[in-house]
């Protein structure tokens, strides 16, 4: 059966960088077999965690919008390619706003300490895209922190990191064919079958 693999876009802007690069990232995939999913926050109604700790009884989010949509594909699918710009030295808002959502799935994990997917002991895998305008040597410190702990959340190994820097106007992106190549690349090997999981991420930064 094919590998599902869902890719979820957090930039505000239509055809952002991290955009082109995830859409690249899933045509690779693609190429390796997967049947791929590909979604923008931004078209889904997703409010804020209020830190009503209910989540610490029943592993379940009570407030009710689109994050429920997201979270049941996030699980269900064998790999995730989550792509967002840096916005002050971290994630965009909405792709924290999704971040913290999760708080519910560390719940379940660790407080009630039940297993969060059905199918225990699936291979499953997540990469992040990032893209940021300048260049500065701690720029992506951030992610790599908070995509640990995302894709731990998630029962996720953590496959990759596509960092690129000093890219800003709208679709610049596409004048860096390394990038959109590695882009290619990194989807591929993620859904390729034969490609083993790792200890840590590959890690491959751009300029
Ligand atoms: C609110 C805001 C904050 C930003 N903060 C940073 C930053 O801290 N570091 C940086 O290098 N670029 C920063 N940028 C620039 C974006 O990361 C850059 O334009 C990137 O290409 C946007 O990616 P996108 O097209 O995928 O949305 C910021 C842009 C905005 C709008």
């Amino acid at each position: 059966m094919a590998l599902k693999v869902i890719g979820i876009s957090a930039s505000p802007r239509l055809n952002g960088n991290s955009d082109l690069l995830l859409r690249r990232a899933l045509a690779g995939a693609e190429s390796a077999g997967a049947q791929i999913e590909y979604l923008r926050l931004v078209d889904f109604k997703i409010a804020p965690c209020i830190e009503c700790n209910s989540c610490y009884k029943t592993g379940r989010c009570v407030v009710e919008d689109d994050y429920h949509i997201i979270s049941a594909k996030m699980l269900d699918a064998d790999r995730l390619i989550f792509a967002t710009p840096i916005f002050f030295m971290t994630v965009c808002a909405q792709a924290k706003i999704l971040i913290d959502r999760c708080q519910c799935l560390w719940a379940h994990k660790y407080v009630l300490k039940k297993p969060l997917i059905s199918a225990a002991g699936r291979d499953r895998r997540a990469m992040v895209i990032t893209v940021g305008g300048s260049k500065s040597k701690k720029m992506f410190d951030c992610i790599r922190l908070t995509m640990k702990y995302f894709f731990d959340v998630l029962d996720m190994n953590y496959a990759a990191n596509l960092f690129v820097n000093k890219v800003e106007d709208p679709g610049q992106i596409k004048n860096h064919p390394s990038a959109m190549e590695e882009a290619f690349r990194l989807g591929r090997r993620l859904a390729a079958a034969d490609s083993p999981a790792l200890e840590k991420p590959l890690d491959i930064e751009l300029t």
